[in-house]
């Protein structure tokens, strides 16, 4: 049984995770920078720079929300970025943001799902993905639809929630994921589920070698997992 939101509610994982997300879309990149005090930013930044050797030219980000990782991967000089989510309401404020910045001729955040991609074959110089493969109903199937649009020899870099293994940081984060972040999330975005959610979601996501086993299983080779900040987030790189 896989960890959904509203679990009083009807409805597959991908239209509760689209509902919650689009709900919270206001709210969100506040609560991301609150909750992580920041951290999350340096976490995107450090993941981008894991493609500056291959200065990708077309980029794809999957479930690219409010659009922080495509923003980010402006640092690589491409010529395309291309965003796409299952939430209208996430989609919305990012276009926003990229208005803002001026940067509409080079970011195009659309309506997407991951596990059934609209793209060509061998498309994308890059993929990249920050906190969304967690939310896919099935994750093989979306992993394997980012393998399919990708070019041979390009990279894909997957950024998720990991959990902390060790003693005594791994008490005290617990404590703070699961007690401290749902209050101050549910207050901040009237959501009472989504915050919730997110311990109940990365505790059940298979992070480590337990990932790279089905990134392998996607398609993916030469992988490997970078571990963040004393392991509560994890960088996944592969290639095709
Ligand atoms: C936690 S947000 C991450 C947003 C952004 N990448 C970031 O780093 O802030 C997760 C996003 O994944 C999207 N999502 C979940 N499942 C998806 C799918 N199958 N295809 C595309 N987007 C999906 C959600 O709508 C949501 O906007």
């Amino acid at each position: 049984m896989s960890v959904v939101p509203y679990k009083d509610k009807e409805g597959s994982k991908r239209e509760q995770v689209a509902e919650m997300f689009d709900n919270i879309s206001p709210k969100y990149d506040l609560l991301n920078h609150l909750l992580s005090a920041g951290v999350d930013i340096y976490w995107r930044k450090k993941a981008i720079g894991y493609l500056k050797k291959q200065k990708p030219k077309v980029i794809l980000d999957i479930a690219t929300g409010t659009g922080d990782f495509a923003i980010e991967a402006l640092a690589l000089k491409p010529e395309k970025i291309i965003g796409v989510d299952i939430s209208e309401g996430m989609l919305a404020i990012g276009r926003e943001k990229v208005a803002k910045l001026g940067k509409q001729d080079i970011i195009t955040l659309q309506s997407g799902d991951s596990e059934n991609l609209t793209f060509a074959d061998n498309y994308f110089d890059a993929i990249i993905v920050s906190f969304g493969v967690r939310n896919f109903q099935n994750l093989l199937a979306g992993l394997t639809e980012m393998n399919r649009v990708m070019k041979p020899n390009g990279t894909c870099v997957v950024v998720e929630f990991s959990k902390p293994r060790s003693f005594p940081f791994k008490q005290f984060y617990n404590f703070y994921f699961k007690y401290i972040l749902p209050l101050i999330g549910k207050t901040v975005s009237r959501d009472s589920a989504a915050y919730t959610y997110l311990p109940e979601s990365v505790q059940a996501f298979p992070d480590g070698e337990a990932f790279l086993e089905i990134y392998k299983r996607a398609g993916f080779v030469n992988t490997k997992c970078i571990s963040l900040t004393f392991g509560i987030c994890s960088v996944y790189i592969g290639q095709k």
